[in-house]
């Protein structure tokens, strides 16, 4: 008999557990939660190594096919809000250094980006094309002199580099 309860009330106790963890998601919902879509399209049509992170949001490196989205999702941390990425490609393995989001300048919370060799632009939403376009930072240095508050450092594409 006793073994016999466990198993009805089991299913009765699991709404309330799932009940109690889905109010905690909620609470962090509150959070601005911002995508960051990354579209490879290098002229050459290579694959682009990229690697994003933020101080304590380590993204790790991905290599992205020609025309393929790399999505960054879900950051919803507030005081995580400066997010840097380096890119290479075979053909140039130079690190390209961008700032791919800045809670300072951007105002998108759906943001996407096109990555060319020579720059990577955003998307316009008053255009409705990617002709916001930005000289690549030529080292990590100046991207991160780009915003005063948030020391962050990208190092480079590299995942066993440490932030400082
Ligand atoms: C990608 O680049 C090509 C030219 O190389 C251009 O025609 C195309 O519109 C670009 N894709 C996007 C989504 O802008
Ligand atoms: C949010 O940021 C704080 C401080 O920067 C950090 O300690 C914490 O781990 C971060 N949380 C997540 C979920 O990234
Ligand atoms: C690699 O990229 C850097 C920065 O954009 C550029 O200055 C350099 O000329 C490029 N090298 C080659 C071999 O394309
Ligand atoms: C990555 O970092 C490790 C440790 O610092 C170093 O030994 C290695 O050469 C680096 N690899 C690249 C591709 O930079």
């Amino acid at each position: 008999m006793a073994s016999f309860a466990k198993y009805l009330i089991l299913p009765l106790l699991l709404p309330m557990v799932f009940a109690i963890m889905f109010e905690g998601v909620e609470a962090i919902e509150t959070y601005p939660k911002v995508a960051v879509a990354i579209l490879n399209n290098l002229t050459s049509h290579e694959d682009l190594t990229l690697h994003c992170k933020a101080e304590h949001d380590d993204r790790g490196e991905h290599t992205i096919q020609y025309d393929d989205l790399y999505n960054l999702n879900s950051l919803r941390n507030l005081t995580v809000s400066l997010y840097s990425c380096s890119f290479r490609w075979a053909s140039n393995e130079t690190l390209h250094y961008i700032n791919i989001y800045n809670e300072e300048r951007d105002t998108c919370y759906d943001c996407y980006w096109m990555i060319r060799e020579g720059g990577p632009c955003a998307f316009n939403f008053d255009t409705a094309s990617y002709d916001n376009c930005h000289a690549w930072n030529s080292n990590l240095q100046y991207a991160k002199t780009l915003t005063s508050n948030h020391g962050v450092d990208a190092s480079n594409a590299n995942a066993s580099i440490e932030f400082d």
